[in-house]
């Protein structure tokens, strides 16, 4: 009898973990605001709302009262099963809270000094081009990301796993290069076939007239064909699209339009719904806990690529909704053949900006920033020497060299931001959501009829039910493992890539 009955302290766990979520959402719903409908007039009063918000939500997350209960839950964690509902909550708390309170206030506060400053003389490089007016701040970033990686870092751990284990938990530097080293040759060898090829896409179908209004009207009902609950989310405008978890039945989705482009609004819809459509299925009833709570940012951005790749640019989806999105455009698509538009949304070619890289050459932009910031951590390479090694291992996986350091080193925030160790997410999600899907293939073997059909169902509560509800029961290696029956490879990602572009591209 005693064994079902629940410890009083962890009912108090639960409840303060719940307050520290409920202050958090409070800081994300203006966040939201403050990127979509503020007056500029509002920016101060935002500041002070959101620093005090981060205060209070700091002391919550820090209190002693949590460290108690945590030590006074050591014995039944140490005991329970190890995937059951609470030791997986009281391990994720434990976790956060180590973090929350290892490091030292000093640290902290210089480091929040540091990224302000680092943030204006990254804006004012980048205007320039000029790495050199950056530099200094970088040093110091990475001075302190050191400093805060060896207090954070466990035995046997490199400084950088400390700081990839913040946005990917459980996730270590070495196998992250170990799947990455034949991905790289793999999307090395696939451009070369590309850039052999003979195809030349016809892209500037995307750059005629699409009036924003209806790629708002379309987004938006692809986005609920797929299964995203507009009656527990929005969608909305901004510069920068984004995906934000209010809580339980709200969500909120943003995008941004141009006219002149069709692919950005239409695929940042299909992404950032697919972030929702993760964060609705999560279990309202484990709000606040690790239980309800999503895996970490790689499987966060699995969900988003799903959509938007695997399901969003493949041809059995536009063979359901092109003649839909012709029907909205005539003047600009009337022409157009479903496989002239296919192929132009699929176009590949070497960029310098990642966030505009086809799906393709994205991956090498990330290992780029995955080897460069691991020499930065362990000290191996000089923030000074970035914009030279930048160059050359760029001219050497795409072919191409920055002219300058804005179209090069300089044209991301997450340095400047303190944010080292995340960028491995975005490619780590890639190959994710290949496994993911070649397993939703097999469990659903008509799953490429129901997509041309338009029917979604299936594959959503597919991951609703093998993802989504799991919350963090797993880490993301185990995930991958559980889900899909085999250990996380690149494999599944080359083998996507070969088919879709070798059908494209004739090879
Ligand atoms: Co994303």
């Amino acid at each position: 009898m005693t064994t079902l009955e629940t410890p009083p302290a962890y009912e108090r766990l639960v409840e303060l973990l719940r307050e520290k979520k409920i202050l958090n959402s409070c800081g994300a719903l203006l966040g939201w605001d403050e990127q979509t409908y503020m007056p500029p007039g509002g920016g101060e009063h935002r500041a002070n709302q959101l620093a005090l918000l981060a205060g209070l939500t700091h002391e919550r997350a820090t209190t002693p009262e949590l460290g108690d209960l945590l030590e006074q839950l050591k014995e039944i964690e140490a005991t329970a099963d190890p995937l059951s509902v609470m030791a997986v909550n009281i391990r994720d708390a434990r976790r956060d809270y180590e973090r929350a309170t290892q490091l030292p206030r000093k640290l902290v506060e210089e480091m929040t000094r540091e990224i302000s400053l680092a943030q204006q003389k990254w804006v004012e490089a980048r205007r320039q081009a000029d790495f050199s007016l950056f530099r200094k701040s970088l040093e110091n970033i990475i001075r302190l990301k050191r400093e805060e990686a060896k207090i954070l870092s466990r035995e046997g751990d490199c400084l950088y796993d400390a700081l990839l284990d913040e946005y990917e938990p459980g996730m270590k530097a070495e196998q992250v290069q170990a799947l990455f080293d034949p991905l790289r040759e793999g999307v090395i060898q696939l451009l070369q076939q590309i850039t052999d090829s003979p195809v030349e896409p016809k892209t500037e179908i995307l750059k005629r007239s699409y009036p924003t209004s209806r790629q708002h009207e379309i987004g938006q009902a692809a986005a609920a064909q797929i299964g995203f609950d507009f009656q527990r989310g929005r969608l909305d405008t901004t510069a920068h699209p984004f995906c934000s978890d209010i809580g339980p039945g709200d969500v909120r989705l943003t995008t941004r339009y141009f006219e002149n482009f069709f692919n950005s609004g239409f695929f940042g819809i299909l992404h950032e719904a697919g972030h929702g459509i993760y964060e609705q299925g999560l279990n309202a009833d484990q709000f606040g806990l690790a239980m309800g709570d999503s895996v970490s940012l790689g499987i966060h951005e699995s969900q988003s690529l799903l959509w938007e790749n695997f399901v969003g640019r493949s041809r059995p989806f536009w063979t359901h909704f092109f003649p839909k999105v012709q029907g909205l455009y005539p003047e600009s698509l009337g022409d157009v053949t479903l496989d002239d538009f296919y192929t132009a949304i699929n176009d590949v070619r070497p960029s310098y900006i990642r966030v505009e890289a086809d799906e393709l050459t994205y991956n090498l932009h990330i290992m780029l920033r995955f080897e460069l910031e691991q020499k930065l951590i362990s000290g191996e390479l000089e923030a000074a020497d970035v914009p030279e090694i930048w160059n050359s291992r760029f001219t050497e996986y795409l072919g191409i060299t920055p002219e300058n350091d804005a179209q090069g080193c300089l044209q991301d925030i997450h340095w400047s931001a303190g944010l080292l160790g995340y960028f491995p997410t975005y490619a780590l999600g890639k190959m994710y959501s290949a496994q993911f899907f070649k397993a939703a293939q097999t469990a659903i073997p008509d799953l490429t009829d129901q997509i041309s059909n338009g029917e979604f169902r299936e594959l959503k509560t597919w991951l609703n039910e093998n993802i989504h509800a799991r919350g963090k029961l797993y880490q993301a290696r185990d995930l991958v493992k559980v889900v899909t029956g085999n250990e996380l490879s690149e494999k599944p990602l080359l083998e996507a890539l070969g088919a879709k572009y070798g059908e494209i591209y004739g090879f």
